[in-house]
C-alpha cells in the first residue's frame, strides 16, 4: 500500500511522513527532495531559473516516476508531496488512484509560524504577508486536497500518527475521488467509480432510507441499474421512476405522470430525488424536484458527457413546449452533483464527440491548458480510446469544463444576486454580463443550425455549437476582433476532432431562411440587437454591430461548403 500526504506548506508532510514510514518499516519518498536530487538544485533555485511552470513540469515527471501504486495490503511507501502538486489534475489522477491519501490540515497562523522557523524558503510565499498568503493558497487548493482524508489539528505529532495508523487499518473506500468542493451550486464531486459509495454516504447523511432514482431507459440500462444495485447492497431501499429517453422527457405531461408516481410512493419533503441520466433527463428531473411539494433536494448523477461538463452545473431546469425548447422551467440548485467519469466510458462515440463541441468553446474562453489537452487527447477521448482515458485525460477534461462553468455561474450569483446594489454598479454588471454571455460563444448561429435541423438526432447540440464556433471565428476575423491565428487554432482543433466538417450541413438540407429566422428568435438580444460573442486572443468580445450581410455570407459558406 502507498500512503500519500498532501497539504499546504508547513503542514508537516515531511516530518509526519518520515515518522509514519519508520513506524511501519515503509520507504519514505519526499517528492520535493527527489526533484532537488535529480536536478542538483534547490526548489528555490529551480523557481528562480525556470519559473513556476518549469518546476511544475519537473514535479509532474517526479509523480509519474512513482509508477503504479503498490498493491501490497501493508504500508510499503509513504509519499510526501509538494503543496501545489495536486493542483495539476494529472498529478491527482496519478496520486489518488489506488493509493490512500491524507490531507494534513492546520490553521494558517500555525502554518505561517512553522514556515517562519523553517530552513527551506517557500518560493510562493516569499515577501508576502504569510498568514494572508497561506489563506489565499488554502482557498484555491481546498478542492484538490479535500478528496483525501482530512486530519485537522497538527500541533501534536503523536495523535496524528495514531490517527494515521487507525486509517491505514480500515478497509479502502473503492473508487477514486479527484475533486471535492462544497459550493452554493451544490456539493461537487468528481472522480472515477466512486458514485455508488458517495451516494450511499450522502443519503445516510440526509437521513433518508430510500434512494429515489428518476432516470430513463437508456441511462438505466447502460449504468443506472448497476449503480442502483450497489446502493441497494448497502441496505438502502431503491425506488425508480422512469421517464422517456432523450428530449421526450422534457414535457409537462411527463412531469405530471412522474409526479403521480411520486405521490403513489409517498415521497416526502425532505427526501431527495436522484436524477440519473443525460442533460434531457437532468432538466426534466430537476424540474420535477423543483416543483414536487414546492421543491425537494436534488442529487445529479450525470451519465452523458454533456451532462457532466455542462447541464448538471448551474441549477437550470426546464421542459419544452411545442412553441420552443426550455420555455417552462425553474432555477433549482442541486444538493449534490456526483460526476463519475466511469459512467460515460460506454457512451456512443457520436455523443462523446458532440459534447467536445462545448469543451472546445470552454477552451476558447481562455483555458490554455484545456486547449492543449483537447489538441493532444481530444480525438482519443471522442473515440473512447482506453489508453487516453486511462491516463486521466477524460477526468481532466471534465474537471476543467466543470470548474470553468462553476466560476462563471458563481460570479453571476455572487455579484448580481448576492451583493446589494450590484445591479446599479455598471462595471460589475458589465463583467457579470460578459461572463454569462461568454458561455454563449458559438451558440448564436449554433442555435440557428440546431433549430433549422429540428432539434433532433440529425444535428446534436454540440455538433451545432461546433459550426457556430466556426461562424464566430470567421465573423470575428472579418470585424478585426479575432486574430487570424486564434481563429485558425480554434478551427484546426474542430477539424482535428472531426467536428463541424465541411459538407456536414449541406447533407442535412438545412434552409438558410430557417437558420436566420431562428437567429431572429435567439435569446441573446439587447434592445432588439443580437449580441454576438466573438473570440479574442484569450477570451471573447461582445458585439452588437455585426452586419447582416456578413452573417448571411458566413451562413452561406457553412451551409454550402462541400467536403
Ligand atoms: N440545464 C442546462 O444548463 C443545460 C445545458 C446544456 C444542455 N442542456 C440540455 O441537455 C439536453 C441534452 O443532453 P444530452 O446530450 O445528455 O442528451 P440526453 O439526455 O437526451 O441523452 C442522450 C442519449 O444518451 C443515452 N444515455 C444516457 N446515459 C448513457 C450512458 N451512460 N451510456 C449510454 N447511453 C446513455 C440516453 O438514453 C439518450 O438516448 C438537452 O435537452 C439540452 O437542452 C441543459
Amino acid at each position: 500500500m502507498d500512503l500519500v500526504l498532501v497539504g499546504l506548506p508547513g503542514s508537516g508532510k515531511t516530518s509526519v511522513g518520515r515518522r509514519i514510514a519508520a513506524r511501519h518499516g515503509a520507504r519514505f519518498i519526499d517528492l520535493d527532495a527527489s526533484i532537488e536530487a535529480a536536478s542538483g538544485q534547490t526548489i528555490a533555485q529551480l523557481f528562480e531559473a525556470e519559473g513556476e511552470a518549469g518546476f511544475r513540469l519537473r514535479e509532474r515527471a517526479a509523480v509519474a516516476a512513482l509508477g503504479q501504486p503498490d498493491p501490497a495490503p501493508e504500508l510499503r511507501r509513504v509519499i510526501a508531496t509538494g503543496g501545489g502538486s495536486v493542483v495539476d489534475p494529472a498529478n491527482r489522477w496519478a496520486l489518488y488512484r489506488g493509493r490512500r491519501a491524507v490531507w494534513l490540515n492546520g490553521p494558517p497562523e500555525v502554518l505561517a509560524q512553522r514556515l517562519r522557523n523553517s530552513p527551506n524558503p517557500r518560493p510562493l510565499l516569499q515577501g508576502r504577508d504569510p498568514v494572508g498568503a497561506i489563506r489565499e493558497l488554502a482557498a484555491g487548493r481546498e478542492r484538490f486536497y479535500a478528496p483525501a482524508l482530512r486530519l485537522n489539528g497538527l500541533a501534536q505529532v503523536g495523535p496524528t500518527l495514531e490517527r494515521l495508523d487507525a486509517y491505514l487499518g480500515e478497509p479502502g473506500q473503492g473508487g477514486t475521488l479527484l475533486l471535492s468542493a462544497d459550493t452554493r451550486l451544490g456539493r461537487i464531486r468528481i472522480g472515477e467509480s466512486f458514485a455508488a459509495g458517495a451516494l450511499r454516504a450522502l443519503l445516510e447523511e440526509l437521513r433518508t432510507g430510500r434512494a429515489i432514482f428518476i432516470s430513463e431507459p437508456g441511462a438505466w440500462e447502460a449504468v443506472g441499474g448497476h449503480l442502483a444495485g450497489q446502493v441497494a447492497a448497502g441496505g438502502m431501499t431503491v425506488e425508480r421512476v422512469l421517464l422517456p429517453a432523450g428530449e421526450a422527457a422534457k414535457r409537462l405531461s411527463v412531469i405530471e405522470s412522474a409526479a403521480g408516481e411520486l405521490a403513489r410512493l409517498r415521497v416526502e419533503r425532505g427526501e431527495p430525488l436522484i436524477a440519473l441520466g443525460g442533460g434531457a433527463l437532468g432538466d426534466a428531473a430537476g424540474f420535477l424536484a423543483a416543483t414536487w411539494l414546492r421543491g425537494v433536494p436534488l442529487i445529479h448523477v450525470p451519465t452523458t458527457l454533456v451532462a457532466q461538463i455542462d447541464s448538471s452545473i448551474g441549477g437550470k431546469t426546464a421542459v419544452d413546449l411545442d412553441e420552443g425548447k426550455n420555455l417552462v422551467g425553474a432555477f433549482h440548485q442541486p444538493a449534490a452533483i456526483l460526476i463519475d467519469v466511469a459512467l460515460v466510458t460506454g457512451l456512443p462515440e457520436r455523443q462523446r464527440r458532440s459534447a467536445l463541441g462545448e469543451a472546445v468553446k470552454m477552451a476558447a474562453l481562455g483555458d490554455e491548458l484545456l486547449f492543449a489537452l483537447l489538441e493532444r487527447d481530444g480525438a482519443g477521448i471522442a473515440r473512447g480510446d482506453s489508453a487516453v482515458v486511462g491516463h486521466g485525460a477524460l477526468a481532466e477534461l471534465v474537471e476543467r469544463c466543470v470548474w470553468a462553468k462553476v466560476e462563471v455561474v458563481l460570479a453571476d450569483e455572487r455579484e448580481a444576486g448576492g451583493r446589494p446594489g450590484a445591479a446599479e454598479d455598471p462595471v460589475a454588471a458589465a463583467r457579470i454580463e460578459a461572463g454569462r454571455l461568454a458561455l454563449n460563444l458559438g451558440h448564436s448561429l449554433g442555435h440557428g443550425f440546431e433549430a433549422a435541423a429540428g432539434y433532433g438526432a440529425a444535428l446534436l447540440h454540440g455538433e451545432a455549437v461546433a459550426y457556430g464556433l466556426r461562424a464566430a471565428c470567421r465573423i470575428g476575423v472579418e470585424l478585426g476582433v479575432t486574430p487570424a491565428a486564434r481563429a485558425d487554432r480554434i478551427e484546426a482543433l474542430l477539424t482535428g476532432l472531426d467536428l463541424a466538417p465541411a459538407g456536414g450541413l449541406s447533407r442535412l438540407g438545412i434552409e438558410k431562411a430557417a437558420v436566420l429566422a431562428a437567429l431572429g428568435a435567439d435569446k441573446k438580444h439587447a434592445g432588439g440587437r443580437l449580441r454576438w460573442v466573438l473570440p479574442t486572443a484569450d477570451f471573447v468580445a461582445i458585439r452588437t454591430d455585426v452586419p447582416a450581410e456578413l452573417i448571411e455570407r458566413v451562413t452561406d459558406e457553412l451551409l454550402e461548403a462541400r467536403p
